[in-house]
């Protein structure tokens, strides 16, 4: 990657990655010993990379803030009483609504936020490229966090 693709993702990540709530999401673990943060952090980061790489021209503004937002739900979800439901199907939702009442998100990044955890969530398909790229950083990182960082 470039350096300027360096700086333009730490020009775009650094406010919403130094707010309070987001940086909030340090107190919960993710997966074996990553937390919320970490694996969101990872996610922007294999998100844009795979954007540089392939030249797919996605929004960076888009892409990069949804993909540090997109498990923004706030609760641990190894804690049963914490949330009512199936953490798998509800939690997008859940980071959308979060991301809403916290920031100024656009149509588009709820939309990517909502669609990360297709196909889990058969009816909520990503609808843009911003939306691709972020639901497959997200497997990957995840499948990577759960398998080898134990
Ligand atoms: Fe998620
Ligand atoms: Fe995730």
């Amino acid at each position: 990657m470039t350096d300027e693709a360096k700086k333009r993702f730490d020009r775009i990540i650094g406010p919403l990655a130094s707010d309070p709530a987001v940086a909030g999401m340090a107190r919960f673990v993710q997966h074996g010993r990553v937390t919320t943060l970490e694996h969101c952090l990872r996610v922007a980061r294999l998100s844009w990379a795979i954007d540089q790489k392939l030249g797919l021209h996605s929004d960076p503004t888009a892409l990069i803030r949804s993909a540090l937002l997109h498990d923004f739900y706030l609760y641990d979800w190894h804690d049963k009483a914490a949330h009512p439901r199936w953490h798998g199907f509800h939690h997008a939702r859940a980071a959308a609504m979060n991301a809403r009442a916290h920031f100024r998100v656009t149509t588009r990044e709820m939309d990517v936020i909502r669609s990360h955890m297709w196909p889990l969530n058969l009816t909520c398909p990503p609808r843009s490229r911003e939306g691709w790229i972020v639901c497959l950083a997200d497997k990957c990182c995840s499948l990577k966090e759960t398998l080898f960082i134990r």
